[in-house]
C-alpha cells in the first residue's frame, strides 16, 4: 500500500519544489480545502433538515437549496479571509465584488472568483453538487481593487479547480502544472491524493448537453448533436457542470452549453464556471472553446458576471466539433 499524501502535504511539497514560491498561494489553497470540508459536512445533512430542525429551515425544500447556496458562500468567504492573501472575491451569489478585511500588515496577492454551490437545483434530490474556484493575481498592487482587477484572461489565472460533493467528495485543482485529484477520507477528515496527474482520454463515449433545449440551439449545434446521436454516443446530463465535467475528465467525452433563445450569450459564467473548469480540462490535455470557436482561456472578460457559451472535453472530440461547425457554416454560405 502506498503512503497517504494529504492535500496540505501535497501543496506544501509542491511549493518547496518552486524556488520562486512565497507560500502565499499555499495558504489560499489550504483555506479552500478547509471551506470544502465545512460545505461538505452541511451538504451531507441536506436531506435531514426537516428532521433535525435546523434553524430557519421551515419545511420548504426550495428554501433549503437557497440556504445551502448562501451557507457555502459564507463559509468560502470566511475561510478565504483567514490568510490575508486574498483582497477580494467575486461570487455568483453577490452582485458586487466583496472586499476582504486586511489581516495584520499582510499585503494581499490574490483575488478569487467562485461559484460556491454549482448545480444547486440538485440539492434537494440528493444529486451531486460542487464548488468552483479560480485564483487570480493582483496585477497592479498599487491600484484599488475594482471589478476591472478581475477582468483577466483565463490564461493568466494562477490556479483553478473544483470540489465535487458526490458519492465521495473530491477536490481537483491545477496551478498550471498538471491536474491532481484528492478524495476526502471522512474517517480522518483529510483530502488524500487519490488521482495524481489526471489525463483526459482523447475521446470518450459520452456527450453531455441539455438536449431539452435542442430546438432552441443554432442549426449547426443541432446538426452536431444529431451527429453525436449517429455515432451512438451516450447522453449524460446531470445539470451540475462540476459533475458532468468530472465524469468527462475521467471517462472522456464532450460537454456543451451553447447559446439558446433564453441565454443568447450562453448560461454559464465565464469567470467562475467556464475559466476554472477550462483550466483544469486543458491542463489534463483537453480543450475548451466557445460556440464562436474561441479558446475560453483567451477570452478577455468585460464584466465580472459575464456569461459564455462552452464546448469542453476530450481534445479529439472538441476538434471534431470545431471542424463540424466550420464545415457546416461553410456549406451554408456556398
Ligand atoms: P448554479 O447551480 O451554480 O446556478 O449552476 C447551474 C449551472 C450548471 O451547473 C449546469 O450545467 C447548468 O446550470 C444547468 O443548466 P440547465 O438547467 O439550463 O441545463
Ligand atoms: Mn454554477
Ligand atoms: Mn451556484
Amino acid at each position: 500500500m502506498s503512503r497517504i499524501v494529504t492535500l496540505d502535504e501535497f501543496i506544501l511539497h509542491n511549493e518547496n519544489l518552486q524556488t520562486s514560491s512565497t507560500g502565499k498561494l499555499t495558504k489560499v489553497l489550504r483555506d479552500i480545502g478547509v471551506a470544502a470540508k465545512i460545505v461538505n459536512r452541511e451538504v451531507n445533512k441536506a436531506g435531514l433538515v426537516n428532521i433535525l430542525g435546523i434553524e430557519g429551515s421551515s419545511n420548504s425544500s426550495g428554501d433549503m437549496v437557497q440556504k445551502l447556496d448562501i451557507f457555502s458562500n459564507e463559509k468560502m468567504i470566511a475561510c478565504l479571509s483567514n490568510s490575508g492573501e486574498v483582497a477580494a472575491i467575486v461570487s455568483e451569489e453577490n452582485e458586487e465584488l466583496i472586499h476582504l478585511p486586511k489581516v495584520k500588515t499582510i499585503k494581499p496577492t490574490y483575488l478569487v472568483a467562485m461559484d460556491p454551490l454549482d448545480g444547486s437545483s440538485n440539492i434537494d434530490v440528493n444529486v451531486s453538487v460542487g464548488t468552483i474556484f479560480g485564483i487570480y493575481q493582483i496585477t497592479d498592487p498599487e491600484a484599488d481593487i475594482t471589478d476591472k482587477s478581475f477582468l483577466q484572461k483565463g490564461c493568466e489565472v494562477i490556479a483553478g479547480g473544483y470540489v465535487l460533493y458526490g458519492t465521495s467528495t473530491m477536490l481537483v485543482y491545477t496551478t498550471g502544472n498538471g491536474v491532481n485529484g484528492f478524495t476526502l477520507d471522512p474517517s480522518i477528515g483529510e483530502f488524500c491524493l487519490s488521482h495524481p496527474n489526471i489525463k483526459i482520454p482523447s475521446r470518450g463515449n459520452y456527450y453531455s448537453v441539455n438536449q431539452g433545449y435542442y430546438l432552441k440551439f443554432d442549426v449547426e449545434m443541432r446538426r452536431y448533436i444529431d451527429y453525436c446521436n449517429d455515432l451512438n454516443l451516450r447522453l449524460r446530463y446531470i445539470g451540475s457542470m462540476v459533475s458532468d465535467v468530472h465524469r468527462m475528465l475521467f471517462q472522456g467525452g464532450i460537454f456543451l452549453y451553447p447559446n439558446t433563445r433564453k441565454y443568447p450569450h450562453g448560461k454559464l459564467r465565464l469567470l467562475y464556471e467556464c475559466i476554472p473548469m477550462s483550466m483544469v480540462v486543458e491542463q489534463a490535455g483537453g480543450k475548451a472553446i466557445n460556440c464562436q470557436l474561441e479558446r475560453i482561456l483567451d477570452i478577455s472578460p468585460i464584466n465580472i458576471h459575464q456569461r459564455a457559451t462552452i464546448v469542453i472535453g476530450s481534445p479529439d472530440m472538441v476538434d471534431e466539433m470545431e471542424n463540424f461547425v466550420k464545415r457546416y457554416s461553410l456549406s451554408e454560405i456556398t
